[in-house]
């Protein structure tokens, strides 16, 4: 069993696999991945569950930029999420990128636990994200490494088993950094703005930050009482998501507060809108809470591409999008100070955001200092449906 642990660097407790739990608890699962009652997915069909509705497909080989352009803002204002079909990154290589990773989850324990992450990057092999003792955990494994900015990205980081790995993702990321660069020239568009301004203020192209989480669901004898991934919202800017070809896992919550099934198009990315872009859209796009359930007879892989602002440069609502009438819903914040309190308590629904505007509201000089101080200060995060921030 030592194996299965590993009391790494900076956490709290030995951190114990999810691959390594679903091959050894039987029927039961432990108490830790065990969710209280009002959390617990509910695992009905699609049409069951939203009622029919879901988000929207786009295709983005459209010939027809400006349309493309209105399509996602509006998927992106109702939804913060849409499907994007032909997108131009080769099926092959996302079938490449997804058998490699699950080739490392494959891996003997030995040889992933060679690359077990600390709290301080979360880069390599972890199992859990914040570092409250005794907190709850979810149902998977992952791991997490740098892209963007090149001076944080290693490939001696990277996995080196299976061979293919290392070249695989390092083509898939540059495919998929193009990919985003497209869908913020149609967002910034969307806003009614120069095409290049969204671009400008994640610092430009080649100033961005870009990192990958693939994630690893293992089979779970009791999913009705746990969630691979709890409610959250992306803390970054934008997330292409490549999910299962075959195993359905990710749920949103859409525009009634309804959980939806996504019914995920072979080969299509999932894209959504993370809290950076809600903020410099002064909450014209906006951050969805989603969770992930999982299975009892299918192991699921994903693979998340966050393509994220500058991290040192402030991110505050843009401008352009702010005026009599339209007050700053947010003050200015880095995207390095955002992910101070993220690191430290993991994902939290939507209560990130709600705390910024809060203090947004309240705090009269604005000072970001004060206010991370602030945010890291507070005890209780409770998940919350995401449509608070419009409705205020
Ligand atoms: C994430 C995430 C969804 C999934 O990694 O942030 O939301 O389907 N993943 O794995
Ligand atoms: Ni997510």
């Amino acid at each position: 069993m030592t194996s299965c642990f590993n009391s790494g660097a900076g956490w709290p407790e030995p951190v114990v696999r999810v691959q390594a739990v679903s091959d050894t608890c039987g029927d039961t699962i432990p108490e830790r991945y065990v969710k209280p009652l009002p959390e617990r997915p509910r695992l009905s069909p699609a049409s069951d569950v939203g009622g029919g509705r879901n988000i929207p497909v786009i295709d983005l080989s459209m010939p027809d930029v400006d349309a493309t352009s209105r399509a996602v803002a509006a998927a992106c204002r109702e939804w913060g999420f849409f499907q994007a079909v032909n997108h131009g990154v080769r099926p092959e290589l996302l079938r490449g990128a997804r058998a490699a990773w699950r080739g490392f989850f494959k891996q003997p324990a030995e040889v992933r636990e060679r690359y077990a992450n600390s709290p301080s990057t979360y880069e390599g092999y972890g199992s859990r994200l914040g570092t409250a003792k005794g907190g709850p955990l979810d149902w998977g494994d992952y791991y997490f490494l740098h892209l963007l900015p090149s001076s944080l990205k290693n490939h001696e980081k990277w996995p080196s088993l299976p061979y293919s790995l290392r070249g695989t993702t390092e083509e898939y990321g540059e495919e998929v950094l193009h990919l985003c660069r497209r869908v913020m020239r149609l967002l910034s568009s969307g806003l009614g703005l120069e095409a290049g301004r969204l671009q400008a203020a994640f610092g430009g192209e080649g100033g961005e930050g870009a990192c990958l989480r693939i994630n690893f669901y293992p089979r779970c004898p009791q999913p009705e009482l746990t969630l691979g991934v709890a409610g959250h919202s992306d803390p970054g800017g934008m997330t292409m998501l490549l999910v299962d070809d075959h195993v359905k896992g990710l749920q949103v919550r859409g525009p009634d507060g309804q959980w939806i099934i996504v019914d995920p198009v072979p080969d299509a990315f999932i894209v959504n809108i993370g809290d950076q872009i809600q903020v410099l859209s002064n909450a014209a796009y906006k951050s969805v809470e989603h969770r992930v359930t999982v299975s009892a007879t299918e192991d699921r892989l994903s693979m998340a591409f966050f393509y994220n602002p500058r991290s040192d440069l402030p991110i505050a609502p843009m401008a352009e999008l702010v005026g009599p009438g339209r007050p700053a819903l947010y003050p200015e914040m880095t995207f390095d100070e955002y992910r101070v309190f993220i690191r430290q308590r993991g994902l939290a629904g939507k209560a990130q955001l709600e705390s910024m505007q809060k203090a947004a509201a309240t705090a009269a000089d604005g000072g970001r200092r004060q206010l991370v101080h602030q945010l890291a200060a507070t005890e209780h995060i409770i998940s919350r449906a995401s449509w608070s921030v419009s409705d205020a």
